[in-house]
């Protein structure tokens, strides 16, 4: 076959007009056989959603030896004239001239037939759902809005940090590590129940972290205004919609920001995001809106065209006991809100997104700066619709000594965390920042219900395969 450059589908769709010798490679989709001895293939190649139809007659050169085995699944490599098409639902068509095949595909074998396949199915050939329609868009999308986050930084002067992955300190608290050793098992298994982490790799006790934010605000007190946006890992044994061990997060923190700044940063950050994915992947998101939810283009306008609610969590508390609805988890001053209080607040009471600031101390954790009311710290979580808390950040605490007392009462050892404190000794500075779950963004753009269905590999507890 000779060499020519090939074309993208998605080019070829969007361009419309004929042309005498294209190349075209994909994998094929569907194939039906007329009468007439003609073959109509379906090829795709992940560039767009839509399938460029391409027209085999029988009685081309090698028909049997090549397009003769190509079924669904299998990969070709076509040459052809473009032209307008007669048939309903595409624009143009590629009349084959010269057909190839890389690779075949046993109908007998290949799992991913013309059929509906349940995504708990699709999960575990995580391998193949990239070649359905449903995991093409995910991913085309999934891949604006990284982009998208890096411009919205870019544009804004903030530098794009790279914070280990690796790393000593528990950023949250809350015991979710997962341990980094080198140690054998019966070395861990030490008698008096004290491991000698001296022994190990780095020297002392290590895990993959949970969050880029301490390090980040490191280069903050320096730089001024960072992000982060990088693996993290969390051992939570929640086995939800909306939890995963390994997701990616995107973490601003800025010096010189209060919780007001960063509240006004989070929202018109999430406002850019819906704004460039509804203009620059308009065919996958109607994609999702037809077959998965109806709603999903107009809440992301109104993401775009509405002021974000903000409220107090002493009055979010108010609010959900005064609206005599049979929760699960009991509402009281002082406990956690759960996914069901959030999603009241947000889908029931304001219909749009929500920022709720001022948690209780008890309940965070113990960098954030506190309040002059002794109980409550300058916290905000950003709640969407139908999926609850998107983003949690916060001003963090700038003062020395009443940074040291937040660490004691959370029984943390302040000389581990000597170089934390030691912003706050020189050249301390107000600052502020907060945390995107990615894939919670990735899972409200595209409406699906499954977080382990917008993410390429899902780990998540009992399940690290592929
Ligand atoms: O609220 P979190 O725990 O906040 C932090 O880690 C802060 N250090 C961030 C900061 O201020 N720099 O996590 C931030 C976000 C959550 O709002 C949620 O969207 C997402 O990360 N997230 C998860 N996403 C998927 N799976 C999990 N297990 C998640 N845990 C948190
Ligand atoms: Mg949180």
């Amino acid at each position: 076959m000779k060499r020519m450059n090939r074309k993208k589908i998605r080019e070829i769709l969007n361009q419309n007009k004929e042309e005498a010798e294209i190349l075209v490679m994909g994998w094929v989709r569907t194939r039906r056989d007329s009468k007439g001895g003609f073959s109509f293939l379906e090829i795709n190649d992940g560039s767009c959603l839509k399938n460029l139809q391409v027209i085999v007659d029988h009685n081309i050169d090698s028909f049997e030896l090549n397009s003769g085995k190509l079924h669904t699944g299998s990969c070709a490599r076509v040459i052809g004239k473009l032209v307008q098409s007669p048939g309903k639902g595409q624009s143009v068509e590629l009349q084959a001239k010269i057909v190839e095949v890389y690779g075949e595909a046993d109908p007998d074998h290949y799992p991913l037939q013309k059929k509906h396949h349940s995504f708990e199915f699709l999960r575990e050939i995580a391998h193949l759902r990239p070649r359905t329609n449903t995991f093409g868009a995910v991913m085309r999308v999934r891949n604006r809005l990284s982009y998208s986050i890096h411009n919205f930084f870019q544009e804004r002067g903030f530098l794009y940090l790279h914070t280990p992955i690796i790393t000593t300190n528990d950023c949250e608290g809350a015991g979710e590590m997962f341990q980094v050793t080198t140690l054998n098992s019966d070395t861990l298994r030490a008698k008096d129940g004290e491991v000698d982490y001296s022994q190990d790799f780095f020297g002392e006790k290590t895990g993959l972290t949970v969050s880029g934010q301490l390090e980040g605000e490191v280069y903050a007190m320096a730089l001024s205004e960072i992000y982060t946006f990088g693996p993290t890992f969390r051992a939570e044994n929640s086995n939800t919609s909306r939890h995963l061990s390994e997701f990616w997060m995107v973490e601003p923190e800025m010096a010189f920001y209060d919780l007001e700044d960063d509240m006004n940063l989070a929202e018109n950050f999430l406002r850019y995001l819906f704004k460039d994915i509804l203009e620059q992947c308009p065919e996958d998101l109607e994609f999702f809106n037809k077959q998965f939810d109806k709603t999903i283009l107009e809440r992301h306008q109104g993401v775009v065209d509405y002021k974000f609610e903000r409220i107090s969590y002493s009055d979010a508390i108010k609010l959900l006991q005064k609206s005599n609805k049979n929760f699960t988890y009991p509402v009281k001053w002082g406990s956690n809100l759960q996914s069901e209080h959030e999603r009241y607040i947000s889908e029931d009471v304001f219909k749009k997104p929500v920022i709720i600031y001022d948690y209780p101390d008890k309940i965070k954790p113990f960098y954030m700066k506190c309040n002059n009311d002794g109980k409550t710290v300058r916290a905000m979580d950003v709640i969407l619709p139908k999926l609850g808390e998107i983003i949690g950040g916060s001003q963090r605490e700038d003062d020395y000594n009443v940074l040291i007392k937040r660490m004691e009462a959370k029984n943390l050892n302040p000389d581990d965390y000597h170089w934390y404190l030691d912003l706050r000794r020189f050249g301390s500075a107000p600052h502020a920042g907060f945390g995107l779950g990615f894939e919670r963004l990735v899972q409200f753009v595209t409406g699906m219900e499954n977080i382990r269905d917008v993410i390429p590999f899902p780990r998540t507890p009992k399940n690290a395969r592929f």
